[in-house]
């Protein structure tokens, strides 16, 4: 292997330790509300270590359990009351949401400067146009890993493969504001591994299990992989892999994020960055 492997557990870790050194000098803590509806046991997990992150880094955490079949209207409801709640700084919506639900009608109900996601319309615009966005957490992630690892962005050319609004587009964003040329790739891209080769920094978000190979990276390129894929192995178990074939990658890649271990921790640290900021703008605290 000859690319340096960023560690995001330990980035993420710095990231926390001074989210939490910054809100002990706040004159009061501020307040996460996380809702999650229904059972979805990954949902769940993420949910409870949201909750312990908050608590750790000294703010509060405000959780809301709805039943699988709440409605429409009681989620938006509790989403009202929340924006109403001077003591809540940020609201999370736990995605997935069950299918009778409509998630863009419960993003765009959520306060903006509340919008610890980065998710509602006005934040997405405020980041399409160089404003002061709540910038949703795994992109901005990723940017903090860029910069951890020395990457170059100026005048770099950045391939992001896939298009979701919660990672590929803002990430494509952060990196045009950056000054990366930036290719924004997807699935159905023709000749995905020819546009891959030219890039300086790679960034994949596309949700299939290995899919960017070794042969796509250009040498001495940095790879950030945002997959996060269970997959079954000849002995009955489950591992988790990335977007690109790891092994493979890591002998031509500069730099590379592991999985786990790479993007994965920076999310819930950057949710954190987030709700500090939430807190800072909506309450006139200066940073
Ligand atoms: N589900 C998976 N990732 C996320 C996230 O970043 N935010 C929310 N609200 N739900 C998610």
């Amino acid at each position: 292997m000859s690319a340096r492997i960023i560690d995001g557990k330990s980035i993420a870790a710095s990231m926390r330790a001074r989210v939490g050194a910054e809100v002990a000098r706040l004159p009061a803590p501020p307040g996460l509300a996380v809702v999650l509806v229904g059972e979805d046991p990954a949902s769940a997990v993420y949910v409870r270590n949201k909750g312990t992150a908050t608590r750790e880094a000294g703010m509060r955490s405000i959780e809301h359990r709805l039943p699988a079949d709440a409605s429409q209207a009681a989620l938006l409801a509790l989403v009202a009351r929340l924006n109403a709640d001077d003591e809540v700084d940020g609201i999370l919506v736990q995605l997935p949401l069950p299918r009778h639900v409509d998630a863009q009608a419960v993003i765009a109900a959520i306060d903006p400067a509340k919008d610890v996601d980065g998710f509602h319309v006005v934040n997405a615009g405020l980041l399409a146009t160089g404003g002061d966005a709540l910038v949703p957490c795994t992109p901005r992630g990723c940017m903090a890993l860029l910069r951890e690892a020395g990457t170059r962005l100026a005048g770099a050319e950045a391939v992001v493969i896939g298009r979701s609004n919660i990672v590929g587009k803002p990430v494509a964003q952060l990196l045009l504001a950056a000054d990366c040329t930036v290719t924004l790739a997807h699935s159905r891209s023709r000749d995905l591994p020819a546009i891959c080769r030219r890039a300086d920094i790679v960034v994949a978000a596309v949700g299939r299990p290995e899919m960017v190979r070794g042969g796509w990276i250009r040498p001495g390129a940095t790879v950030i992989d945002v997959g996060i894929n269970r997959i079954g192995t000849a002995d009955g178990r489950h591992r988790l892999v990335g977007d690109v074939a790891f092994d493979e990658a890591a002998e031509v890649a500069g730099a590379i994020t592991p999985v786990p271990g790479g993007v994965g921790p920076m999310t819930i640290a950057c949710l954190l960055e987030n709700t500090l900021v939430a807190a800072r703008r909506r309450r006139g605290w200066k940073e």
